[in-house]
């Protein structure tokens, strides 16, 4: 892979960045920086040797929101950056034109444009001419095949900046575990998980499947999981990876009544119910204390750990087996990897992120890179001719 440091760079060379400016934002403000603070070496080792920066990226799915308040976020970790209300075209040609060497200038939203998802060939030319060199620094959406991802590495000479290089020896390494290991899925949605499951569970010694993830586990084990969260899983799949006695999956939850969700008192009834123990009307939020213990064990004995996804409800506030774990990790004294936004807000929260080895800036791209050794954008920035 080409990296930032195969490019001769002169003054004033406009390159074009994609960067991981997908971050949290509440009423206009960006309210966990960790992804930019992740940015910041590359575009300091552009800007130091005189290029002008220019960042693209996105927000949110639908790219209606504005990275006006990341361009800002960004100011308060680099000087000299601006932001341009436009993503591409003549008059976002010319401010990039005029800006002085060393600058650095946030474009408007990708996703404003339909081109961007769609990877239109046409929105992909218009990137290009938007600068001389192409980075790819956003390693959470290499597993997109969107313009900016996959069209543009196209058109230009295209390098990988020094977050996504980073990003790719860390999880590659994480591939080959110092043994003991101990792989932790949690999150939702079988079908996004299954490939990677089966990879981790060829490597690791033990591989604990939590979150609401668990809840299809549990039910193809032929537990009772009440109301809980299930995917169309597929069973045979399911069963499949059960058979494997590397597979953990929690043996205890923390329930509540299905009528009780989202009302003020909803916690009011919470029980602890052994697997099997849940009643036809509730509902699981997150793994109870015995599965905590389980995987507290588990960690101390472990040399490498692996982690993505929360392991309850967490976005509704059921953080205690989340928060559990990222205790349980940091004590273990283990190489530990770790990725997926709830995932690294937990551990933020409770002040323990220099406790891990590695975190990734990626959610779905981690699962990915994991299950495929590689992904689409990493792919495509050796695609241009002049590689
Ligand atoms: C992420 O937050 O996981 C990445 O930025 C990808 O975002 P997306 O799921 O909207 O493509």
């Amino acid at each position: 892979m080409r990296t930032i440091r195969d490019i001769q760079i002169f003054e004033n060379i406009p390159i074009l960045v994609r960067a991981a400016l997908n971050v949290p934002i509440e009423n206009g403000e960006v309210i966990n920086d960790y992804r930019l603070r992740r940015a910041v070496p590359t575009i300091k080792y552009l800007a130091a040797r005189g290029a002008k920066v220019v960042l693209i990226g996105h927000l949110g799915e639908q790219g209606t929101e504005t990275l006006e308040p990341v361009a800002r976020a960004l100011g308060k970790l680099l000087l000299g950056v601006s932001f341009f209300g436009e993503t591409v075209g003549v008059r976002a040609r010319a401010a990039i034109r005029n800006l002085a060497p060393g600058q650095v200038l946030v474009l408007e939203n990708l996703r404003r444009n339909k081109g961007e998802i769609a990877n239109d060939r046409t929105f992909a030319h218009e990137l290009a001419a938007l600068a001389d060199i192409f980075v790819e620094d956003s390693f959470d959406t290499c597993h997109r095949a969107h313009a900016s991802i996959i069209g543009v590495p196209e058109l230009l000479p295209s390098y990988a900046g020094l977050l996504l290089e980073e990003e790719v020896r860390e999880l590659s390494r994480a591939l080959m575990p110092i043994h003991p290991s101990l792989a932790v899925i949690g999150g939702a949605k079988f079908s996004t998980k299954e490939a990677v499951l089966t990879t981790l569970l060829k490597t690791y010694d033990h591989v604990f499947v939590g979150g609401a993830l668990a809840n299809d586990f549990l039910k193809v084990a032929g537990h009772e999981v009440g109301k809980s969260l299930v995917s169309n899983a597929d069973a045979n799949a399911i069963k499949k990876l059960l058979a494997n006695p590397k597979l953990v999956i929690p043996i205890d939850s923390l329930v509540i009544s299905a009528t009780a969700v989202g009302t003020p008192t909803e916690r009011a009834g919470a029980r602890v119910a052994t697997a099997g123990d849940v009643r036809t009307d509730e509902v699981i939020l997150d793994h109870g204390p015995g599965t905590s213990a389980l995987l507290f064990s588990l960690a101390q004995k472990s040399k490498t750990i692996l982690w993505n996804g929360p392991l309850g409800n967490y976005e509704n506030g059921f953080i205690d087996a989340t928060d559990a774990f990222a205790r349980a990790v940091a004590a273990s004294g283990a190489h530990s990897v770790i990725g997926g936004g709830d995932t690294i807000a937990a551990i933020e929260n409770l002040g323990l992120l220099p406790h891990f080895s590695f975190v990734s800036t990626g959610g779905g791209a981690m699962l990915d890179f994991l299950a495929k050794g590689t992904l689409p954008g990493i792919k495509a920035i050796s695609s241009h001719p002049s590689n």
